[in-house]
């Protein structure tokens, strides 16, 4: 079958890739970037299969214009992939309000209100997907990545709500949760206003962990990423809610269920007085 896609953040890394591979597959993707000149070579590449639209999602109107364009312009919408993700560097303490609510809007708000807008189309279709890209930091907290981690853990607890809300509708939701791909993510976080030498003694490391990341050795690229999201819409069936997928990604899970295990045995041993 012929898959109509809607992709946001695809003027780099792992939209990007998944346009390419849909549209190499055969689907029609509606492919959204904040600045549309990115998403040329994609064009020329498979003009026919290749709708290029501006979508800052944390513009209402421009998240309305895209679902408007799959409904008019390719006729409906099987999959929606909620992909545009930024970071803010920076501790609690270091992250301003304005700050905050700016990675919310693109991580949470802008997911949200596409699947909001998407929901009736699909449901009168009795089919569709959602895929929320999130992340293991969705899984457990990195310190020093307090904004982007609160906006994760909010994208999966969106996810795992819509995910029980829409399966009666036909309807799948999950959250991705990608290991290391190779993409501009690590460099292109930007530092809160407020970071503060009292931190820089954990923080200065991990940040440039991160801005090293894509040239890592376990990171996969973002054309593998691609193809595993291919293979996860083509499965029938209910699809796992929450899917780790590359990379270190499966012991990063494991290694998150022990730390909760761990807490509850210390929960129960501080409330109950049950050794720990
Ligand atoms: N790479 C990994 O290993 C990894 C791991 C965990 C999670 N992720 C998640 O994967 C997703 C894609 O990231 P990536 O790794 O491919 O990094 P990337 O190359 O930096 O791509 C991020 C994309 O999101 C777009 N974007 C950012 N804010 C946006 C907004 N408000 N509206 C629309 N688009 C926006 C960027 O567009 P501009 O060019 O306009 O900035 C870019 O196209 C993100 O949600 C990220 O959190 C990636």
């Amino acid at each position: 079958m012929v898959r109509r896609w809607l992709v946001t953040g695809c003027s780099s890394g792992l939209g990007r890739a998944l346009v390419a591979a849909a549209a190499a597959a055969g689907d029609v993707v509606v492919a959204t970037a904040r600045r549309t000149g990115t998403l040329d070579g994609l064009v020329r590449t498979h003009p026919d299969r290749v709708l290029p639209l501006a979508l800052d999602v944390r513009d209402p109107a421009q998240c309305e214009a895209a679902v408007a364009a799959a409904t008019d312009r390719v006729g409906g919408l099987d999959v929606l992939v909620n992909n545009a993700g930024n970071g803010v560097f920076g501790t609690v303490e270091e992250v301003a309000d304005d700050e905050l609510r700016d990675q919310l809007e693109t991580l949470v708000v802008g997911p949200w209100r596409l699947s909001r807008l998407v929901l009736p189309l699909m449901r009168a279709q009795g089919a569709g997907d959602i895929l929320n890209i999130s992340s293991l930091a969705g899984r457990m907290a990195f310190p020093g990545l307090a904004a982007y981690v609160t906006g994760k853990y909010a994208l999966e607890g969106m996810t795992q709500a819509l995910a029980a809300e829409a399966a009666p509708f036909g309807i799948r939701v999950s959250a991705l949760e990608p290991g290391g791909y190779a993409t501009r993510y690590g460099t292109s976080l930007t530092d809160a206003a407020g970071r503060s030498p009292l931190y820089a003694a954990f923080t200065d490391p991990m940040r440039g962990l991160l801005g090293a990341m894509a040239e890592g050795p376990t990171v996969g690229s973002a054309e593998e990423f691609a193809r595993t999201v291919l293979r996860i819409v083509a499965t029938p069936g209910p699809l796992p809610v929450r899917i780790p997928v590359g990379p270190g990604s499966h012991a990063y899970v494991e290694a998150a269920a022990e730390a909760a295990a761990a807490e509850l045995t210390a929960a129960r041993a501080l409330l109950d007085g049950t050794p720990s």
